[in-house]
C-alpha cells in the first residue's frame, strides 16, 4: 500500500520538487544555463524499458520459459550477483504504477518490449496465452488512457528457450517462427500499437551472446556464430517489416523499424591515418554491418566489411567467408525495411589498429575488426566499466549516420543513458542527460541531422543482464530488497521532466555540487 501511494504521488512530487528547487534558488532561468536550441513541439520524447529487465512474473499466467530464464536457473553464477529476472522490478504486477511514472515524466511515448514466451509459451504460434495477451492489452490500454503512445519492440533478447535449444538465430528456420510471432503480435495489438521496432541491438545480442559468452545463449562460437546470428536477424527483421507493410499497415496505419546500437569511434590520434582508418573500420563493421543492408541505396553489407571478412577467412583456410552472403533477392528484400533509424547510443571509444590483443581469439569478430579500443583517460566512467561519458561523441555519431545514410529516414534515439551506483541524488545522470541532449540539439540544429525522437534509458532500475542488479540506469529507483519493489523518483527524473516539458535543456535547473567529480556541468 505504502509503495502504491508513493508512486501515485510521483507526479505531484515531481511538480512540487520543481517548485521547491525554484523557491530555494536552485533553479535559475539564466540564459547562460539554457541550451541554445529547443526541441520542436512534435519531437517525440519518451522513456524506454524491456520486458525481461523489469517484468518478472517469469512463470505467471502460464508464461513459457525464455532463454534467460532457463539459462540463469541452470547457471546462477552467470550474473555478477547470482541474480535472475524471476521478479525483477515486478512490472508484471505493477504496470499501472509504471504508467503513472511514465506520465509523471512529462513524456508522450513509452518504449517497451513484448516477451515472446509470455504471448507464445511454446514459442510457436499454435498456442497463444490468454493471460499473456490480457497483460499487454491491459498495459496498452492504461498507456493510451494516460495519453502515452506505446512504442513496442518485438524482440528484446528474450527468445523462447525451445529456439535457443535449436541454435537460436544461427538456425535460419528460427526466422520463420519469429515471423509467426510478429504476425500474432500485429494481429493482437496492431489496433493500439502504431509504432513497432522489430528487434533490439542486433550487434550486441549477436556479438555478446553468440560470438562471446557474456550474454545468453553464451555460445562462444567466435568468428562464426555472431555473423550467422546477425545475418538471420537481419532477414527476420526484413520479413517482419514486409509482413506488416503488406498485410497490416494498409488498415493499421502504423510505422515499423529496427533498433541498432553503436558506440562512437574516434581515432586515438587524429593525425595518424591508420587510427582514422581504424575508427572508420570499427564503425562500418559494428554499425554499417546492420545499417548498410537496410538504409543504404545499394543495400547489402558494406564492401569494406565483406571484403575484409572474406580475405581474412581465406587466409585462415576457410573455403568461404565466415560472413554469410545475401542472395541478390535478399539484398532487395532487406533494403529500405525501416521507417526510422532506431539508434541506441551510450559511449565512445578511441581506436587504433591492432593485429592481436590478449583477450581475442582467432577467428573472432574482434580479430576481424582489428582495432584496439579504449576511452580517453579524461572521460568519466561513473558506473559500468564499458561506459565512459563523452557527449560530443553522440553528436559525431549522429553526423556519421547522416553522412552515410542521408536525412530521408528520421533518426529516433531509442535508448541513451548512463549507469551509476543507484543514488537518488544522481547528479551524474542529470549531467549526462543534459549534455547528451544538448549535443543532440546541436546535431539537429547546426549539422542538419534529422533526429525526431529520443527515449531515455531507462524508466527505472532493472535487471542489467550479466551485471544483474549491481548497476543502475533508472530515472526511478527501485528497492529490490523490498517485496513491494517500491519506486522512488531520482533527481534525474525531475530534471528529465523539466526537459520534456520545457523542450529545452536548462543546465542550472539542478545545480551539480562541485564535489561530484563524476558529473560535469556543460560541454558545448
Ligand atoms: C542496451 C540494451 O538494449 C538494454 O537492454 C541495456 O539495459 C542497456 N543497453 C544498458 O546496458
Amino acid at each position: 500500500m505504502q509503495s502504491e501511494c508513493r508512486v501515485a504521488r510521483t507526479s505531484v512530487l515531481l511538480a512540487s520538487f520543481s517548485l521547491l528547487l525554484l523557491a530555494t534558488g536552485v533553479s535559475s532561468a539564466e540564459q547562460s544555463g539554457l541550451s541554445n536550441y529547443s526541441f520542436p513541439d512534435e519531437f517525440m520524447f519518451g522513456v524506454a524499458s524491456a520486458a525481461f529487465q523489469i517484468e518478472g512474473g517469469w512463470n505467471a499466467g502460464g508464461k513459457g520459459e525464455g532463454m534467460w530464464d532457463t539459462y540463469l536457473h541452470k547457471h546462477p553464477q552467470f550474473t555478477v550477483d547470482h541474480s535472475n529476472g524471476d521478479i525483477a522490478a515486478d512490472s508484471y504486477h505493477k504496470y499501472k504504477q509504471d504508467v503513472i511514472m511514465v506520465k509523471s515524466l512529462g513524456v508522450q511515448y513509452y518504449r517497451l518490449s513484448i516477451s515472446w514466451p509470455r504471448i507464445l509459451p511454446h514459442g510457436t504460434a499454435n498456442y497463444i496465452s490468454k493471460d499473456g495477451v490480457r497483460y499487454y492489452r491491459a498495459l496498452f490500454d492504461e498507456l493510451i488512457k494516460a495519453n502515452i503512445t506505446p512504442v513496442v519492440t518485438l524482440f528484446h533478447w528474450d527468445m523462447p528457450t525451445v529456439f535457443m535449444d535449436l541454435g537460436g538465430w544461427t538456425n535460419p528456420k528460427v526466422v520463420d517462427y519469429f515471423v509467426d510471432y510478429a504476425r500474432v503480435a500485429f494481429e493482437l495489438f496492431g489496433d493500439v500499437v502504431k509504432i513497432w521496432t522489430t528487434m533490439n541491438e542486433l550487434h550486441i545480442h549477436c556479438y555478446q551472446g553468440y560470438g562471446l559468452d557474456v550474454f545468453v545463449p553464451a555460445m562462444n562460437l567466435r568468428g562464426i556464430a555472431e555473423y550467422l546470428c546477425s545475418h538471420n536477424m537481419l532477414l527476420g527483421h526484413a520479413r517482419a517489416y514486409h509482413l506488416y507493410d503488406k498485410e497490416f499497415r494498409p488498415h493499421q496505419k502504423g510505422k515499423i523499424g529496427v533498433t541498432l546500437d553503436a558506440f562512437f569511434a574516434e581515432p586515438k590520434d587524429s593525425n595518424k591515418q591508420e587510427d582514422v582508418e581504424a575508427a572508420e573500420r570499427y564503425l562500418q563493421m559494428r554499425l554499417g554491418l546492420y545499417a548498410h543492408p537496410i538504409y543504404s541505396e545499394s543495400g547489402n553489407y558494406p564492401d569494406l566489411v565483406r571484403e575484409r571478412i572474406a580475405n581474412i577467412s581465406r587466409q585462415q583456410g576457410f573455403s568461404r567467408s565466415r560472413l554469410p552472403e545475401f542472395t541478390p533477392e535478399e539484398v532487395e528484400m532487406v533494403k529500405g525495411t525501416s521507417d526510422f533509424f532506431g539508434l541506441n547510443h551510450y559511449t565512445t571509444y578511441q581506436m587504433s589498429p591492432s593485429e592481436m590483443e590478449e583477450d581475442w581469439q582467432v577467428p573472432s569478430m574482434d580479430h576481424d575488426v582489428g582495432v584496439k579500443m579504449a576511452p580517453d583517460p579524461s572521460w568519466p566512467i561513473p558506473g559500468c566499466s564499458w561506459l565512459a561519458v563523452y557527449p560530443p561523441g553522440f553528436r559525431k555519431l549522429l553526423n556519421w549516420i547522416t553522412d552515410n545514410y542521408g536525412t530521408k529516414i528520421p533518426i529516433v534515439v531509442t535508448e541513451n543513458g548512463v549507469c551509476d551506483g543507484g543514488e537518488l541524488n544522481d547528479y551524474t545522470r542529470v549531467s549526462y542527460f543534459n549534455n547528451y541532449l544538448n549535443q543532440m540539439l546541436l546535431a539537429m540544429n547546426e549539422d542538419g541531422c534529422n533526429v525526431q525522437g529520443y527515449f531515455a534509458w531507462t524508466l527505472m532500475d532493472d535487471f542489467e543482464w550479466s551485471d544483474g542488479y549491481t548497476v543502475k540506469f533508472g530515472l526511478f529507483h527501485v528497492d529490490f530488497k523490498s517485496p513491494k519493489r517500491t519506486r522512488t523518483p531520482k533527481l534525474s527524473a525531475i530534471n528529465f521532466h523539466e526537459i520534456a516539458v520545457t523542450r529545452r535543456v536548462n543546465f542550472d535547473f539542478i545545480k551539480i555540487p562541485s564535489y561530484k567529480y563524476n558529473a560535469f556541468y556543460r560541454i558545448d
